[in-house]
């Protein structure tokens, strides 16, 4: 082991005394997750995808390779196994964020965008009513506001504020304040930002309930590393992915909803397996499914559900409380390293957006690396070295355009560039050197997150990747490294 990285670790232990405890992750790490450094990956993206075990793989394959598995829903023995092993993951979801089944449920999606799609397509706007969100929500919760708008709900942004990239919280209580009596409201926002990593407080879904909102908690980036409790914090609906929790399945993510708030929504649509019985002689006659079967349009993936079973089974097992401690240990040093990189003239060399302190935020940092005139790199020429190093970090706007507008300064009338008068196939490339054009500002960040098999030598990895970039003068032309 080199001295250097040596007596960095023995400070970061010194100053972050509860990582000693995690050790076992250490030893998760060399067995289950081996693949990491025997491929010598540096993985810093888990807020984009968690990594599964070598376990969870094999436990699924053994299942599969054990069973005879038929479509669900019939009452032939294969077609009932299957009905089984969905029953049990729905029921594990439920057990793994101690949800009580007479008050929640959980439908089956695609991913955490399926969820949100379903909330939205079905909610029932219209005018008097009032769509509220919070400036940080990814992509998939902002689009929600196409629903409303159409039928005619208010929408509602509550801006987050620079330096920290958090709400003030008395506009989100006035807000939460103004919700029409008999009209449904919808008030958006997530658990943590996954551009940022602010937590938001879980006390405002009690407030806004009391208030007669209906509470969408999206918990997509939160649930990986932060202990979830719906017997404490009852928010309506929950939108996740599970590949963020443990890597396998991709393609399945659950909206885990309260009873009562999922019998005010009208799908627009029905399909098969969504309706008890419907006519094509009748006009428009269709009995919708109660509970989550009348949200889940077609056959459910049934032999994918066991391996979010297992997934939950494993992060139950190793110990979510364990892998937050850990995250916010490496968390902690990252954003204190990163803020005390200077080029020698003492100009900063990087620069994080969102808390530097640990309160109230999660695993997931956004930051810049700095040339020596204070200009940022060029942030995809930064993606590709670090790749060629190893390191897998993100890069770009990450589905989060508040966050990004906010922390780079960006106006609504920069933002009117990308959108006023130019052709409708612009992409998120040419709107960003539209920007930087105009108005000298970058609207592209860098983005390191840590999840359950990360260790300090990951952290370490990236701080020893911008240290190369000490005096390194930019490129005046494409504003990469000039080293580069
Ligand atoms: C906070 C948040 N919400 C929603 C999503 C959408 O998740 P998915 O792409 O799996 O649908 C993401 C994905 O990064 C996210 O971070």
């Amino acid at each position: 082991m080199d001295t250097r990285y040596a007596d960095a670790f023995e400070r970061f232990l010194s100053t972050f005394p509860g990582y000693a405890a995690t050790s076992a992750l250490d030893a998760l790490r060399a067995s289950d997750y081996a693949r990491l450094d025997a491929l010598g990956h540096v993985y810093l993206d888990y807020t984009g995808g968690g990594l599964f075990s070598s376990s969870q793989i094999r436990r699924h394959q053994d299942l599969l390779l054990g069973s005879v598995l038929g479509n669900p829903h019939s009452g032939n023995p294969t077609s009932r196994a299957s009905s089984g092993l969905v029953d049990e993951a729905r029921a594990a979801v439920l057990g793994f964020f101690n949800a009580d089944p007479a008050e929640y449920g959980v439908i089956f999606a695609a991913n955490a965008s399926g969820a949100l799609k379903l909330v939205g397509e079905s909610f029932p706007f219209g005018p008097g009513g009032r769509y509220l969100l919070t400036y940080d929500n990814h992509n998939s919760v902002n689009g929600i506001r196409e629903y409303a708008r159409r039928l005619g709900a208010r929408v509602t942004y509550v801006p987050v504020c620079s330096p920290e990239l958090r709400c003030d919280p008395d506009v989100v209580r006035a807000e939460l304040e103004l919700a029409p009596a008999g009209t449904p409201c919808l008030f958006a926002y997530p658990a943590q930002s996954n551009f940022s990593g602010v937590q938001h407080p879980l006390e405002w879904v009690a407030w806004a309930r009391e208030r007669g909102w209906r509470v969408l908690l999206d918990c997509a980036a939160f649930a990986p590393t932060n202990r979830l409790d719906l017997a404490g914090v009852k928010p309506d609906f929950v939108p996740l992915s599970f590949y963020k929790m443990f890597g396998y399945p991709t393609g399945i993510g659950a909206l885990i909803y309260r009873h009562e708030a999922l019998r005010e929504l009208r799908r627009p649509w029905f399909a098969g397996g969504t309706i008890t019985v419907a006519s094509v002689q009748g006009d428009g006659w269709h009995h919708l499914a109660p509970g989550h079967s009348g949200f889940e349009d077609g056959t459910v993936d049934y032999l994918s559900l066991p391996a979010v079973t297992i997934g939950l089974e494993h992060l139950a097992s190793v110990g979510i409380d364990l892998i937050h401690e850990r995250v916010m240990a490496l968390t902690g040093w990252l954003v204190d390293r990163l803020a005390a990189l200077a080029h020698t003239s003492g100009a900063r060399l990087a620069r994080v957006f969102g808390p530097t302190e640990l309160a109230r935020r999660g695993g997931t940092i956004a930051f810049y690396l700095l040339a020596p005139d204070g200009m940022p790199y060029d942030v995809r020429a930064l993606e590709a070295a670090a790749g060629r190093s190893g390191i897998s970090l993100r890069t770009g706007c990450f589905c989060n355009p508040g966050d990004g507008e906010v922390a780079h300064g960006i106006t609504r009338d920069d933002m009117a560039l990308c959108f006023v008068g130019s052709a409708p196939a612009v992409t998120f490339e040419d709107c960003t050197e539209t920007i930087r054009f105009s108005t000298g500002k970058t609207p592209n960040t860098m983005r390191a997150s840590f999840g359950l098999a990360s260790n300090f030598a990951d952290a370490y990895a990236l701080v020893a990747f911008a240290e190369r970039f000490k005096d390194v003068p930019a490129d005046p032309v494409t504003g990469a490294p000039a080293l580069l």
